[in-house]
């Protein structure tokens, strides 16, 4: 039998060669016959209001459906994942001039919803392997006026719960977790969102569980539940039967605007009915992956320790530009010429981003700047190695293999084992041409 060949099969794409071939991924996000049509018996019904539990019975499926999902912890569902988090910070009492350690590698929402309570982000290096906060760097950075760490489970990757959890209870913080991109991840047994005093999750359509924009906030806390929605409900849900009578005498509709509609709501309550299955086929993948990938020299996943589970939607990969003799932008390059995306997803620590200098400031006006002069932090080039060193060293790729996708976890390897065994030609190639730019997502 004879194999035909494609001409220059073994040329890097990128030089001229022909591609291995697309990486394409299931649709996503995918709704159901039955969310679709349930959003649009909700459309014909009129029911274009979200003021909560009392008002629409889709909310309150919603939230009672994450409830159990999250061992009957009390949700509120909410309008998009910055809105869950600045929630679970007002919930908290966290604002003026409160600080807040977190990390300094994730997307901006992480951070914005500290500066949006006038709290003072202070930002700890992560981990070099994940890339989740690094639990060792934290007690360093409390000062009296600390009140919380806020962790990211970037990626998917469940930061150190139980030792970030044993770190603030023994200092009297909060701790509140972002789960936005870790829907369904677990460490030591746990849910993430099922220990922090307060998490919130985003619910946009690429997440691992998309609506169209949504977001909830998980805590074990009535308390924080009901002062979270002070904040970001209209009228703070008072008409609900359980509202607390202390805090009756500061309702009102000085709030921001972080409902959710019932169209989302519906979206949310049916999404739950299918994330397990999402989850656990996106972790069959990338484990496929991993093992496609072990003997790889250049690129490996990050190591997991025992229980450590995280969920895909991005993943995440270590990039050894000093072993391969290219920078992490050409070999990116390369992959994303053979056909698979490629790109770094932090495109900087977020202590280097201009808004954050007050000094000497010349932006448009943000609300944020005046509570940074007054606690007098100077964000500017903070060490933060670890935090750089993936900034300039990691691929990301998306991973929405929700279905059997195999042949293209396969395809993705088959990418990578090209561009590692042609090695010496991309180096030639960045030795003459320069390193490629950054890859656009
Ligand atoms: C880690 C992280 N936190 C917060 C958010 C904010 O979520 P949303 O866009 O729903 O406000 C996102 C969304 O991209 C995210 O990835």
């Amino acid at each position: 039998m004879s194999s035909v060949i494609a001409p220059n099969a073994s040329k890097l794409a990128l030089l001229g060669g022909t591609k291995v071939g697309e990486v394409t991924y299931s649709k996503f996000p995918v709704f159901s016959d039955r969310a679709i049509e349930r959003v649009v018996e909700v459309l014909r019904a009129g029911k274009a209001i979200g003021l909560g539990r009392f008002h629409s019975p889709e909310i309150e499926e919603a939230e009672l459906t994450i409830s159990r999902y999250h061992g009957g912890r009390e949700v509120l569902a909410v309008g998009s994942g910055h809105a869950a988090l600045q929630c679970a910070l007002a919930g908290l009492e966290i604002c003026n001039g409160d600080e807040v350690i977190t990390t300094p590698y994730t997307w901006g929402a992480s951070i914005s919803c500290i500066l949006h309570q006038n709290a003072i982000p202070v930002f700890v290096d992560v981990e070099a392997d994940t890339g989740v906060i690094d639990p060792a760097q934290i007690e360093a950075a409390i000062t009296p006026r600390t009140k919380a760490i806020l962790a990211v489970h970037i990626f998917g990757q469940p930061a150190n719960l139980q030792k970030l959890r044993a770190i603030a209870d023994k200092h009297g913080l909060a701790l509140i977790e972002d789960g936005s991109q870790a829907h369904g991840a677990e460490i030591g047994g746990v849910k993430v969102g099922n220990v922090g005093d307060a998490a919130g999750f985003s619910c946009m359509g690429g997440k691992v569980l998309p609506t169209t924009e949504a977001g909830y906030l998980v805590t074990p806390s009535k308390d924080v539940f009901w002062k979270a929605a002070m904040i970001g409900q209209h009228m703070g849900r008072s008409p609900e039967k359980d509202f607390p009578n202390e805090l009756r005498p500061w309702v009102d509709s000085l709030v921001y605007t972080h409902r959710v509609t019932p169209l989302n709501a519906v979206l949310l309550t049916e999404q739950f009915g299918v994330i397990d299955a999402w989850v656990n086929e996106r972790r069959r993948h990338a484990e496929l992956f991993r093992a496609k990938i072990a003997d790889a020299k250049y690129l490996k996943l990050p190591d997991y320790a025992p229980g450590v589970k995280p969920v895909y939607h991005l993943l995440t990969m270590n990039f050894d530009a000093e072993a391969a003799g290219v920078t992490r932008d050409t070999f990116a390059a390369a992959l994303k010429a053979e056909g698979m995306l490629a790109f770094g997803y932090v495109p900087s620590p977020i202590p280097d981003w201009k808004r954050l200098h007050w000094q000497g400031y010349e932006g448009p006006r943000v609300n944020w700047l005046q509570a940074l002069e007054k606690a007098g932090v100077d964000y500017r080039g903070m060490a933060l190695p670890n935090c750089r060193h993936r900034v300039a060293n990691s691929i990301e790729t998306r991973f929405d293999f929700i279905d059997n996708q195999e042949a293209m976890v396969s395809r993705m390897a088959e990418v990578i084992h090209k561009v590692e065994a042609n090695i010496g030609a991309l180096r030639d190639h960045e030795r003459s041409a320069g390193p490629a730019a950054p890859a656009k997502r």
